[in-house]
This record gives C-alpha cells, sequence and structure tokens, in this order.
C-alpha cells in the first residue's frame, strides 16, 4: 500500500531503529456530575461571576462526589478510552496514571486502575508532573512502545483537586476543577501517533505553586492542619508569566522539530489555565482564535487531566480529523512545561 507524502517531518523516524510507529488508538474522557458555578462561588468566598468570569473564563467546574476519587475518575475515562480504541483490559501492558491528587500517597493510583479496569498483566505506576503529566506520561508510555519493551500502554490524567483546594481561599478556589482524560498508545503501522514532545522544568520555583503539607517534609498534624498547609497555594500573577514564556517556547520547539510552522496545525490544546493564558499563548504562536481549543468556561483547571479531556472533546466534536497535526502544550508546577506534535 503506498503512502500519501506528508507534508512534515517526523523526528523520531531517522532514530527509529526498531522500526515502530506508536498510534494513539483511542480517547476518552470523564467528568463528574455534580458542576459548581460561578454564582455558587460567590456564596462561599468574597468573588463575583464577573471576576471569575473576565480573570479567568472560567464559568463553571465539575466537582467529584463524596465517595468519587481520582480513580474512579481515571477508571472511567480509562475505560472509554479503550472501548474507542477496541482494546480489551487484557491487552494492555503498561497504565500510568498522571496525577496530583493521587487516591492515597501509596500505593499508586495506576494500581487501583489496574483492579478496577481489570488489567490483570499490566504493570503500574503514578507519575508526578502536576498539569505537565499527561505530555510527560505520552512520552513515556511512547518510549516503551517504541523500544519493544511494550505494545498497549493506557495514559491517563486524572485529578480530584477539590480534594487539596481551601474553599476559603478566593485566589485559588475559583480556579480549578476535577476529571480525567485518557488515550491508549498502540504499536500500530502506517501511523505516527506523537511525533515529538518537548519536556522541561525548573525546580527553583517550586514555592510558586505547591502544596507544603502532606509529604515527608511537614506530615499530617494537627497544627499542620490547623495552619492549613494541607491545601494547595498559588502565587498566581507570577505563575502567570512564567506559563506563557513556557508555554510559547515549547510549543515553538516542538513545531521546529517537526519542520511546520503554526498554518499546518489544525488543532492547539493548550493546558486550560486561563483563557488569558490561552489567548496570550495562541498570540504569540500566531495561531487564529479558531486554532486554539477551549473548553475551560464549562470544566475549570483540572491539571494533569485538562489537556486529555479538552483533547477528547476536539476529537468527538469533530475538530480534530484523522491525519490532522495537533499541538498540545502544557504548564504546571514544578515548574514543570511541555509541548507536543501528534498526527491524529
Ligand atoms: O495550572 C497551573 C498553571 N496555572 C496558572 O498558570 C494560573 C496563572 N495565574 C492566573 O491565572 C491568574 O494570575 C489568576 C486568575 C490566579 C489571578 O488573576 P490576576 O489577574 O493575576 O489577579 P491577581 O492575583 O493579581 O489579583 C488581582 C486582585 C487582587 O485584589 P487587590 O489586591 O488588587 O485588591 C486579588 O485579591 O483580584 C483579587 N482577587 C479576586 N477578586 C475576586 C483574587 N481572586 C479573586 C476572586 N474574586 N476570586
Amino acid at each position: 500500500m503506498s503512502s500519501t507524502p506528508k507534508n512534515f517531518t517526523n523526528p523520531r523516524a531517522k532514530h527509529n531503529f526498531t522500526g515502530r510507529t506508536v498510534s494513539i488508538a483511542g480517547v476518552g474522557a470523564y467528568v463528574p456530575e455534580k458542576i459548581l458555578t460561578n454564582a455558587e462561588l460567590e456564596k462561599l468566598v468574597d468573588t463575583s461571576d464577573e471576576w471569575i468570569t473576565s480573570r479567568t473564563g472560567i464559568k463553571e467546574r465539575h466537582i467529584a462526589a463524596k465517595e468519587e476519587f481520582t480513580s474512579d475518575l481515571a477508571t472511567k475515562a480509562a475505560e472509554r478510552a479503550m472501548k474507542s480504541a477496541g482494546v480489551t483490559a487484557d491487552q494492555i501492558d503498561l497504565i500510568i496514571v498522571a496525577t496530583i491528587t493521587p487516591d492515597m500517597v501509596f500505593p499508586s493510583t495506576a494500581c487501583i486502575v489496574q483492579q478496577k479496569i481489570g488489567a490483570n498483566r499490566a504493570a503500574a505506576f503514578d507519575l508526578e508532573a502536576a498539569c505537565s503529566g499527561f505530555i510527560y506520561g505520552l512520552e513515556i508510555g511512547q518510549q516503551f512502545i517504541m523500544s519493544r519493551t511494550y505494545d498497549t500502554v493506557l495514559v491517563i490524567g486524572a485529578e480530584k483537586l477539590s480534594s487539596i483546594i481551601d474553599w476559603k481561599d478566593r485566589n485559588t478556589c475559583v480556579l480549578f476543577g476535577d476529571g480525567a482524560g485518557a488515550v491508549i498508545l498502540q504499536n500500530r503501522e502506517n501511523s505516527h501517533g506523537l511525533l515529538t514532545a518537548v519536556m522541561g522544568a525548573d525546580g527553583s520555583k517550586a514555592k510558586l505553586l505547591y502544596m507544603p503539607g502532606g509529604g515527608s517534609r511537614c506530615p499530617a498534624t494537627p497544627e499542620s492542619v490547623d495552619a492549613r498547609l494541607h491545601y494547595l497555594r498559588m502565587e498566581g500573577k507570577e505563575t502567570f508569566k512564567h506559563a506563557v514564556q513556557a508555554m510559547v517556547s515549547a510549543a515553538t520547539e516542538a513545531m521546529r522539530r517537526c519542520d511546520v510552522d503554526i498554518t499546518k496545525i489544525k488543532c492547539v490544546i493548550p493546558h486550560q489555565a486561563n483563557r488569558r493564558i490561552l489567548d496570550a499563548v495562541g498570540e504569540r504562536l500566531g495561531a487564529t482564535p479558531e486554532q486554539v481549543f477551549c473548553n475551560l468556561d464549562r470544566v475549570g483547571n483540572t491539571s494533569a487531566a485538562s489537556v486529555a479531556i479538552a483533547l477528547d472533546e476536539a476529537v468527538n466534536s469533530g475538530k480534530i480529523q484523522r491525519g490532522d497535526l495537533v499541538l498540545l502544550v502544557v504548564f504546571g508546577a514544578g515548574l514543570t512545561w511541555g509541548a507536543a506534535v501528534i498526527e491524529w
């Protein structure tokens, strides 16, 4: 079968000694039923729909039920991705869950998901790169397939951020939501899947966005709970500045590696942190507003789940068709960032 000439370079091709190509064979997402609107937040903290909408673009977010955990959201997204890929649980070799809100510190949420979906053969681990976790996970999953270690990898981004939000802090509680997105990566002929992924980090700015309590540095004590150390903290303005710079530079590098400019990209899917970040990144990349995917008005910032949920929505709404080039770009705590060009 002759293949159509592509108008981009696959940067992996020249180093691809195993002759493998990795496809994103299926995608799925899940957000909890309960919706929390800006109007409801007005009753919790000193804020307004007008402030939240104009400063962030967020109108509502989904909040998990008390007995619904990150693994439950992850499982629902995973099952949808498996169905969309036509893959059964026994085919899965590896499960990667990107999250900053695991069900518990250990064992990993990936192990809990393994049991829930019945993927008994699969290895499983969690990955912590905050809001950048899904792209980190895609790249790691891809590497396992390229190296012929595994054939089928399930990559999930899942968060129950409502469990670490300080509902008394108006600076942060209006921003985040719960949800999960997942993809199945598989070795398939005549497809390119993830063409390239750029990943970066800067630990010197760790305290711009972090949760002080709960780890080995500050285990839970009555004092740490009273001091509200088990909640997420963020310096919004400074984080915003770094987000725009890092996302633009990672996206530019990813496109350079594939010899494409922004006009060849069908859809840019940025981490859904803030409408003003999406607009600034889109503008600096030279993208039209129509190219930049946005669903944060309905889901808020779902951290590691963010681009995965958006990818699922872009595919299911027909915005992305098979063969289209898609640019994913993320930024989060760490600091971490990343960008990926995929051929859908
Ligand atoms: O997912 C990881 C990546 N996340 C991000 O990149 C998020 C980046 N940051 C942001 O999106 C924005 O910085 C925020 C949305 C968090 C804040 O927007 P901002 O325009 O940077 O506002 P600010 O923090 O400078 O606050 C401006 C004012 C302050 O009042 P004063 O000091 O000027 O009187 C805040 O106290 O807005 C006030 N404010 C609010 N007012 C009403 C902050 N939060 C609220 C609120 N409602 N919810």
